[in-house]
């Protein structure tokens, strides 16, 4: 899981400090290090635990709150308050912020509203160059959508693929959603049998948390986590746009990547991830139908320079004996090639058909090896893109 903010909190009040307790447990990037129920006592817990982020709620007594953000941000000037009050008005928001506060949410807290600021506080102190005792730089998190040119172009294969690669890396913490709501199958190429789908997710939407959330997830072997499309292939249109942008927001927050397998109907919700997500990756093949999609998709991303600039063209299945000429392909697309996976029906099929990852199946297979270099050009350390074409020793292009 990413990186963890150790958060310690002082409120007098049971009835608001509980349900910010509560809150504060569900999510993962968070660890509750300190609960203090006395403003006066308050120094000291923070003295001792050095926490990363410090919460004061305000509203048990406004006088002895704000003296203490005052003392905190002169003794701890690296710790970010985060105050909390219900009185959202802009005298109260005022006082808490020249008393030292870095930011203030009114309570009773959203969830969003908290994982926003908090967000925005990890920032705040890796900038500062802030470490504390346990402190230590953010990993962003990416949602990368995964969306192909046709059916059976390989974008399931690459999603769960990449899905479990990623999810080596200790620091990070990989979710994947199956947004084919009808006829998805990452959870049939991971042979998981799911308590939770999306519909349930998005039937309890109202009181959704991040326990919750987390609990709706099913766990592959290889770390990565799975929220799966519905059951029920009417349950589908249960899940609205609105659904899957709180989903996205909640699960961005605790995780390091977020992984979105796209239908191939481009519809609302499809167009939802695509928005949200920080790098589009369009699954394309050299054959005729994906690449004459892949222009006619680009084409329509043309018109929404924030699709547009995220696409990185994928092709997949490369190698085999009636693909059309790379060069040619590209000329097509007009657009650099991202990164190419190779053909391997052997391991893909057996891989698929057993429903365990190419990182389990055939670990040092040439297609594995291609997804974990993708991994690589996507999140490596060095963000080195891969080169537009590469030149490969095991396949003759045309
Ligand atoms: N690189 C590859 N080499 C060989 N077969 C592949 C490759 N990628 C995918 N396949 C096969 O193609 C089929 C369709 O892939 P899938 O990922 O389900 O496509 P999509 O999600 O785009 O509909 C799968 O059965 C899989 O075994
Ligand atoms: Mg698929």
């Amino acid at each position: 899981m990413r990186d963890v903010q150790r958060i310690a909190i002082v409120d007098p009040a049971d009835a608001t400090r509980e349900p910010l307790r509560n809150m504060l447990l569900g999510v993962e990037s968070v660890w509750l290090e300190a609960e203090c129920s006395r403003y006066e006592f308050f120094l000291d817990v923070i003295r001792q635990s050095q926490p990363d982020v410090v919460v004061v709620a305000l509203d048990a007594d406004h006088t002895k709150a704000l003296q203490l953000i005052a003392q905190l941000t002169q003794e701890c000037p690296t710790i970010p308050i985060l105050a909390v009050s219900g009185r959202g008005d802009g005298q109260s928001i005022l006082q808490a912020l020249r008393s030292g506060a870095k930011e203030f949410l009114t309570s009773p807290v959203v969830l969003e509203e908290l994982l926003t600021a908090l967000q925005r506080l990890r920032r705040t102190r890796t900038e500062a160059g802030g470490s504390g005792l346990h402190g230590v730089a953010k990993v962003d998190s990416m949602v990368i959508a995964v969306a192909g040119a046709r059916g059976g172009v390989g974008a399931t294969s690459v999603a769960v693929n990449l899905g479990c690669t990623l999810a080596q890396t200790p620091q990070y913490g990989v979710a994947l959603i199956d947004l084919d709501l009808a006829l998805g199958d990452a959870d049939v190429a991971l042979d998981l049998m799911p308590d939770y789908t999306l519909a349930d997710v998005a039937l309890n939407i109202e009181r959704l948390d991040m326990t919750f959330l987390r609990r709706s997830l099913c766990k592959h072997s290889t770390g990565l986590s799975l929220l799966p499309h519905p059951v029920q292939m009417e349950d589908a249109a249960l899940i609205r746009e609105e659904h899957l942008q709180r989903v996205i927001g909640l699960l961005r927050a605790s995780y390091t990547h977020l992984i979105l397998d796209l239908s191939k109907g481009f519809n609302a919700t499809d167009v939802t991830a695509l928005r949200m997500a920080d790098v589009i990756l369009l699954v394309s093949q050299l054959e005729l139908t994906s690449l004459r999609n892949t222009v006619r998709i680009l084409l329509t991303f043309a018109a929404d320079p924030t699709l547009a600039d995220k696409v990185r063209v994928v092709l997949n299945r490369v190698g085999s004996d009636a693909d059309i000429g790379l060069k040619k392909a590209e000329d097509t697309i007009g657009k650099p090639i991202f990164w190419q996976v190779p053909n391997d029906a052997h391991s893909m099929i057996e891989s698929r058909n057993a429903g365990v990852p190419l990182l389990q199946h055939a670990p040092r297979s040439k297609i594995q090896q291609s997804i974990a270099g993708l991994a690589q050009a996507l999140c490596g350390k060095d963000e080195a893109p891969a080169p537009a074409v590469r030149k490969s020793r095991f396949f003759s292009f045309k």
